[in-house]
């Protein structure tokens, strides 16, 4: 598997559009609230995309979706559609994904958002898969086997009773949306892919409160818990470095530390 290094200049370019992807989540974050339409929070982003942010959304009309932004409540996996018709209830937590498309080069990331006041459960399920991704991206730096970051996020989830989703994973990505390597949140054949600087990949685990298993509903994007317990996710896009690795979607409300900017 030939997985291609950025130049400088493409790493620039990547910083700008992964940035932007950041800020995109946090400005939709106040508008997060009980009765706001998702189909209203598609609307509020790409109108930003557009209007400020001079980029477009690489997820509307990608393989034919519809909307250009992942909203996905409670056991939607991954992939839920906006739509005027769905509307945030109290104690909701819901996905927000969305990818940047900006000169050229895309940025990717997605948090969860809880609306009103969760349940103990659903707020330990977004915790406990935020740190997921942490401890995911603390492992990345070069010389280590790809496999080792999956490894460290199922070890973890699997520790606090979750489980992670196997059907999806994180995926390299500058030109393209989705590039070389495929990075999986669980223990599996890497091919012995070792990291280098200059890698551009996305970490990002779903992790069931129940059995990992999903089903995918007939509207063709919509991915639901098979048990339909809850699901969270997050998602950031990471660039390893000559020490370790750089958050290029880190956001003012990232908790983690160890975080390793600008070195080149
Ligand atoms: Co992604």
């Amino acid at each position: 598997m030939t997985i291609p290094l950025k130049t400088a200049e493409q790493i620039e370019k990547m910083r700008v559009s992964c940035r932007l992807a950041a800020e995109l989540l946090q400005m939709i974050e106040p508008h997060i609230k009980v009765g706001i339409s998702t189909g209203e929070l598609d609307r509020l982003c790409l109108d930003y995309i557009t209007k400020k942010q001079h980029a477009t959304s690489a997820i509307l009309n990608y393989h034919g979706f519809p909307k250009s932004i992942c909203t996905s409540i409670n056991e939607v996996v991954c992939h839920g559609i906006p739509s005027d018709e769905k509307k945030l209830k109290n104690g909701d937590i819901i996905n927000v994904d969305v990818t940047v498309l900006k000169d050229g080069f895309h940025g990717d990331t997605s948090k969860m958002f809880t609306v009103g006041t969760p349940s103990i459960l659903a707020e330990r399920l977004c915790r406990v898969t935020q740190e997921s991704l942490y401890i995911g991206i603390k492992a990345v730096k070069p010389g280590i086997r790809l496999r080792t970051i999956g490894k460290v996020i199922q070890k973890y989830v699997e520790a606090q009773g979750f489980s992670v989703v196997r059907d999806y994973c994180g995926h390299g990505i500058g030109e393209g949306f989705h590039e070389a390597p495929q990075v999986l949140h669980y223990d599996s054949d890497d091919g012995g892919v070792i990291l280098q600087p200059g890698m551009i990949f996305t970490i990002e685990p779903m992790v069931n409160a129940g059995d990992y298993r999903i089903r995918t509903m007939k509207d063709g994007w919509t991915v639901k818990t098979k048990d339909r317990s809850l699901s969270a996710q997050y998602e950031h896009t990471i660039l390893v470095t000559e020490t370790g690795c750089e958050v290029l979607t880190l956001r003012n409300d990232d908790t983690i530390d160890a975080v390793i900017t600008h070195t080149s």
